[in-house]
């Protein structure tokens, strides 16, 4: 039965890929399986406020708001996601949705909201499908959440559930989909207990590439071939080396998934660099102390400029006076927020 009115207040969080997805057929089907680690203190906090309608509608009828106020340039792209997600849910049409969402990091910080923004939203409708089918299976539930997330943005699916989670069809996990993303399906090894993942924000400027165009870009990229079966090899390699805690094979695995990406993104045509002076410095400053000091810290890269700095918890205290003293310098305006794994989305 159809519920008159309600609330439903979710928070998503972002994530961050450790073998990365980079290339997507229709409709946002990745050309590669990929393995993430969901973060916890950068996430979205959704609200969905739904009301019933007399009469069904045949588009979605709603209100956005971002924390309040309207923000109309965020307007069509979750419109599109609505639009595209209405076959699946079909009792949207029987609403007036009023979705207000806030960030916990900064706009603009070049810091990916797509993932939270679409992964909370997409949470928050299957919690409404819930109070309309009581029937709906929490397994089911999370899946759906997933399978929707992924339709907003092909990386959110991944920040439904955590700490670390997987996206696109592998051959050793009978489980894994390109549909939608799930919980790695073994104990990952206690060295990645509550990993931490530094993000520095080096250049908060608008991409000058979006990831839908490199995505694309993909498509005839001499190297495309390659680079999927490496990937392949990746997530093999991965899944070992989250099983047997070796840091030093998760070194080796996350810097080279990292750089590849951004060589995906020089030797396409047209090539794009995300990278900036400053990136490079970082990198070269977590090489050299990660030789001094013997440090298992190590870096990986969104599609962007920015640094993310992975490193165990044990090495806490050394790693934030190592960015103090030597990275701080390289970020704008001084910028960096501290996050670790989390566990996916919530209801609040
Ligand atoms: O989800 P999208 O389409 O914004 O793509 C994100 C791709 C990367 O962040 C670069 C890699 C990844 O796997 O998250």
């Amino acid at each position: 039965s159809l519920p008159d009115k309600g609330t439903i207040r979710c928070t998503s969080p972002s994530n961050i890929a450790l073998v990365k997805y980079w290339g997507k057929r229709e409709i946002q089907l990745p050309e590669n399986p990929s393995i993430s680690f969901t973060l916890s203190n950068c996430y979205t906090e959704t609200s969905l406020e739904y009301i019933k309608l007399s009469e069904t509608q045949e588009t979605v009828k709603f209100d956005l708001l971002f924390g309040g106020k309207e923000k109309p340039d965020f307007r069509p792209k979750i419109e599109a996601f609505l639009q595209r997600i209405l076959p699946y849910v079909s009792f949207v049409k029987n609403y007036k949705l009023k979705i207000d969402t806030q960030n916990t990091f900064p706009h603009s910080s070049g810091i990916a909201s797509s993932a939270s923004g679409m992964s909370a939203l997409a949470f928050a409708l299957v919690h409404l499908e819930k109070i309309i089918n009581p029937e709906l299976s929490q397994e089911l539930l999370v899946q759906k959440a997933s399978f929707l997330s992924r339709l907003g943005s092909g990386s959110a699916c991944r920040s439904i559930e955590g700490p670390v989670t997987m996206w696109g069809k592998h051959n050793a996990i009978l489980e894994s989909s390109d549909a939608y993303a799930i919980k790695v399906p073994f104990e990952v090894h206690k060295n990645f207990d509550n990993y931490q993942d530094v993000i520095l924000l080096i250049d908060k400027g608008e991409k000058q590439v979006s990831s839908t165009v490199g995505h694309n870009l993909m498509h005839g990229h001499p190297f495309a071939q390659k680079r999927f079966e490496q990937a392949h090899d990746a997530v093999d390699d991965l899944i070992q080396v989250l099983k047997t805690g070796d840091l030093d094979r998760f070194i080796t695995l996350v810097e080279s998934e990292a750089l590849t990406l951004h060589a995906m993104m020089m030797t396409s045509l047209p090539y794009f660099i995300l990278m900036k002076p400053h990136t490079l410095t970082v990198l070269q400053k977590v090489w050299e102390y990660r030789k001094e000091t013997g440090s298992k810290v190590c870096f990986t890269l969104d599609a962007g400029a920015n640094v993310h700095l992975l490193f165990p918890e044990n090495e806490k205290d050394e790693i934030y006076d190592f960015i103090k003293t030597s990275l701080v310098a390289y970020c704008d305006k001084g910028q960096y927020i501290c996050d670790k794994l989390g566990l996916g989305a919530k209801i609040v």
